[in-house]
């Protein structure tokens, strides 16, 4: 399905952006190695967490979905079933990295698949520690799935230093961790998303080494009631519109504001966006509040390297099209892994801005260019990736004519009724 976006006169009004993504897989995940029924609220009943529910299905875990609420009947450390049919993780990286680290402390075998684009992505960053633990995975030459987990009970605890920062790789190790002897230690030199300690209620501590979380094997986890923040991964996307349509003012209700996630918010106010945090408080463990953004004279440099790449790893494709309307210099670097993603996104955006008339300068691990020239709606890829059609979806509500979204349906990977939303903010 193609998307036909037109420049909008202003967006108002309010929205509630859907259930935070990271958050959802951990939830019922956690849920299903949980003893007892775990409720879930708000869960986000997307393409991915829809994977993550069907693999855990397979593997006998019973649940229901009333409206956003998920009942997940949780078995135990120890409750999961072999099951001898492949068990798919569809586009969603999350799942297949986690539930990897689930599967490897089993007592019996499972075969993870993907689609196209999953199965080209980088498992060798999990299949590694993971053998160092004793699991045994056997995948493609290149280290990309399927994967075939032969599960192997009790695993070896062990002290791992992530070579590059990944919550998903540091999941999946806390979760192999509850399947091992001992103390598992992980320690991050960037703080990645910690959704996992939080749920778990692991220790957690800054050493000269870097930051530092622990889990002891065969922890018990007590079922829970839980309410999934919004996520601001895909709040960004209106926070990114409100910004740079001129004559708009959106609040976005329940945003999650875990300062693992919510860095985006420093660049954005940096170079002058108008965004106010309303009512912070924190829910069932995670900081969260109402964000009121309005329209902005963008101006100063987006620099975005090191530490600050992975703090807003998913946010780029965005914040690179801020960038576009800005008055000022967007750089990337040290971002070589945003070319594993649900496409390679570094070329996906250097393709479309160039379509839109930006010059940009292409490297290896990023990219550069001058904002605020004068820009053109064009045709756009998606390249299947659901953040970048959201990304170029916002950037053609900000121009004259009409922008075109080639499959513009994959943001039903993260954020269902997305277009729908964006027509609901021009007409109230
Ligand atoms: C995620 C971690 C990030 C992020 C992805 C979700 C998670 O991936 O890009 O969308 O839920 O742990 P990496 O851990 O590979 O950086």
């Amino acid at each position: 399905m193609n998307r036909t976006i037109s420049g909008s006169n202003g967006l108002r009004g309010t929205i509630i952006v859907p259930g935070d993504k990271s958050v959802s897989h951990r939830a019922v995940m956690i849920g299903a190695l949980g003893e007892g029924v775990s409720e879930v609220r708000k869960f986000l009943t997307a393409a991915d967490p829809k994977s993550t529910l069907e693999c855990l299905s397979a593997l006998g875990i019973e649940y229901d979905v009333r409206d956003d609420v998920v009942r997940v009947h949780g078995r135990g450390l120890h409750g999961l079933r072999r099951t001898d049919r492949a068990l798919d993780a569809g586009n969603s990286g999350t799942t297949m990295r986690l539930m990897t680290g689930i599967l490897a402390g089993q007592t019996f075998p499972s075969i993870l698949t993907g689609d196209e684009s999953l199965s080209r992505r980088p498992m060798r960053r999990v299949i590694e520690p993971l053998s160092r633990m004793g699991a045994v995975i056997e995948s493609s030459e290149r280290f990309t799935a399927p994967l075939r987990i032969m599960g192997h009970f009790p695993l070896k605890a062990i002290e791992y230093e992530m070579p590059l920062p990944s919550a998903q790789v540091k999941s999946a190790l806390l979760f192999a961790g509850l399947y091992a002897e001992g103390t598992t230690r992980i320690i991050e030199h960037v703080a990645t998303r910690d959704h996992t300690e939080r749920m778990l209620g692991l220790k957690t501590s800054d050493a000269p080494v870097g930051h530092v979380v622990e889990v002891e094997g065969g922890m018990k986890i007590e079922p829970r009631q839980l309410v999934v923040p919004g996520d601001i991964s895909s709040a960004a996307f209106l926070l990114a519109a409100g910004l740079i349509v001129p004559n708009s003012e959106i609040t976005l209700t329940n945003i999650g504001l875990n300062p693992t996630r919510s860095k985006i918010l420093d660049v954005l106010r940096s170079i002058g966006g108008r965004i106010e945090i309303l009512d912070q408080r924190t829910v069932a463990g995670e900081p969260l509040g109402d964000l009121r953004v309005r329209s902005s004279d963008l101006e100063g440099s987006i620099d975005l390297s090191g530490a600050k790449v992975a703090e807003s790893i998913d946010e780029i494709p965005v914040l690179a099209i801020v960038g576009a309307f800005t008055k000022g210099t967007f750089t990337l670097r040290d971002a070589a892994d945003l070319r594993h993603k649900e496409s390679d996104r570094i070329r996906a955006m250097v393709d479309n801005l160039r379509k839109i008339g930006i010059d940009v300068e292409e490297r290896e691990d990023g990219f550069a260019f001058e904002g605020k020239k004068d820009l053109l709606a064009a045709e756009i890829d998606s390249f299947l990736d659901h953040r970048i059609a959201m990304s170029f979806g916002v950037a053609g509500l900000a121009l004259k004519g009409e922008m075109v979204i080639r499959n513009a349906e994959c943001v039903d990977i993260s954020y269902p009724g997305f277009w729908e939303g964006l027509e609901q903010l021009q007409h109230s």
